[in-house]
């Protein structure tokens, strides 16, 4: 088969990596990619955003298959495009990967169909907004309606705090439109626990579940980023809290997305926080978390490539999903500054000296024949062993072998594991 993969991050280096090793996969092609992508696929220089191009390219190349990374492409209906030129793709289209691209749609299917998530209030005026906001206890959680890379969420300890997360969102346009429209929503106290699925309409087979680490310095201090570190699996969260929130959450919000004609196909991410009345919905991701797939396929033993076309052909009912046994660790290697502002163009040492850890690229590019950063989180790094803390030796030893200038990672990633 020759498959195209869409995006540039981390997570879609995991996607390639996971599909080469299927026996079916001849060829990979990947639009943008990065430098770590290009040592297994062919990157193609077409952005994500360009459905035209990237719809040619997949006719003029016989693509059988095209797998799409990122969040906002499948938000923009990149996934129609390609079905309307009866390319086979993998990924919601538009009306269903609005479970991710609208936070108010997410918490009005959630509220219309029972299932539990935070209680909210969504608003398109500031001063109704920051009158409501004035009356509501501490903390308060406010969040953009609109994809904002993961940013557009502030959990406010203070009333300064919170009228100033509003204000920039709602008057400052600190993310542009996503922003015009907030929810402002009750502050959920537990862990935290991110449940993948792969989802065709009712059919919902879920991965092994993985905790992220949103906030960019140790201790969970900081502004959030896309994510810092994860691991998978979570030994210290028992099995009948994990099935709790597939019975409850996830399987019900399949079945109401088929009841509200937007049937969703592809990989469903729950973001979830295990609270004292059990798993309550904090957000749905409509694509593999990112570094979330980082942790998650490389314990897949099924082969990528059978359930993805087992559900483009309506099959993903007969198929048995295969774990391995191994846990796996993912720090990422960041930029100085990030989620901030940060330099770019710097080079990258000691890639060749990971060991038998993975080494996923997210932003990094090629500059005179060397890899160099190119983005806030530059690399994954993964370690996989016996159990978190074998997996979590391995990724530090690898991650601290890698060296550029400006080089920030957490210290503390899967350290909750351990206790
Ligand atoms: P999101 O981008 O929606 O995943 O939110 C980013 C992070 O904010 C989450 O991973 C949580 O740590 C935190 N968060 C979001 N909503 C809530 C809530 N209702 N209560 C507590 N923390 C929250
Ligand atoms: N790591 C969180 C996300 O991909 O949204």
């Amino acid at each position: 088969m020759r498959i195209l993969v869409i995006g540039r991050g981390g997570r879609e280096h995991a996607i390639i990596w996971a599909l080469k090793r299927s026996e079916k996969v001849k060829q990979v092609y990947c639009a943008p990619g990065n430098a770590g992508t290009a040592l297994l696929a062919e990157n193609v220089a077409i952005g994500e955003f360009e459905f035209d191009q990237l719809v040619q390219f997949a006719l003029d190349n016989a693509i059988d298959l095209v797998v799409v990374g990122p969040d906002d492409p499948l938000a923009a209906g990149i996934v129609d495009a390609f079905e309307a030129a009866n390319i086979p793709v993998y990924g919601p289209r538009k009306n269903a990967a609005e479970i991710e691209g609208s936070k108010i749609f997410m918490k009005n299917l959630l509220k219309k169909y029972g299932i539990p998530t935070a209680r909210y209030e969504t608003f398109s005026d500031y001063e109704t907004a920051l009158a409501y906001l004035r009356g509501q206890p501490l903390p308060i959680v406010i969040k953009a309606d609109g994809l904002a890379a993961g940013k557009g969420v502030t959990v406010c300890f203070t009333r300064e705090q919170a009228e100033q997360a509003l204000a920039d969102a709602m008057v400052n346009k600190s993310f542009g439109a996503a922003g015009d429209k907030v929810v402002i929503e009750e502050y959920l106290e537990g862990q935290e626990m991110s449940i993948l699925a792969f989802v065709d309409g009712e059919t919902v087979r879920p991965m092994s579940p993985a905790q992220d680490h949103k906030p960019v310095f140790d201790g969970d201090k900081g502004p959030n980023t896309g994510g810092m570190g994860t691991y998978s699996p979570l030994p210290h969260i028992p099995q009948s809290i994990v099935d709790d929130a597939i019975e409850n959450i996830i399987k019900p919000t399949a079945r109401a997305m088929v009841a509200e004609g937007r049937p969703f196909r592809g990989v469903l991410f729950a973001g979830l926080m295990i609270t004292k009345d059990g798993p309550k919905t904090i957000e749905f991701n409509a694509r593999f978390g990112d570094p979330e797939a980082q942790v998650v396929l490389p314990r897949l033993k099924t082969d990528l490539v059978d359930i993805i076309l087992a559900s483009l052909n309506g099959r993903l009912n007969e198929i048995d999903i295969a774990w391995s046994d191994e846990a796996a660790v993912c720090v990422i290697l960041a930029s100085e500054g990030y989620p901030g502002s940060y330099a770019k163009g710097l080079p990258i040492e000691g890639l060749d000296r990971a060991g038998d850890a993975l080494v996923f690229h997210a932003g990094t590019a090629v500059k005179d024949g060397r890899i160099v950063t190119n983005g806030g989180r530059v690399l994954g790094v993964v370690g996989l062993g016996g159990d978190i803390a074998a997996a979590r030796d391995k990724a530090y030893e690898a991650a601290n072998r890698i060296a550029f200038e400006g080089k920030m990672n957490r210290t503390d990633i899967a350290a909750k594991a351990l206790v």
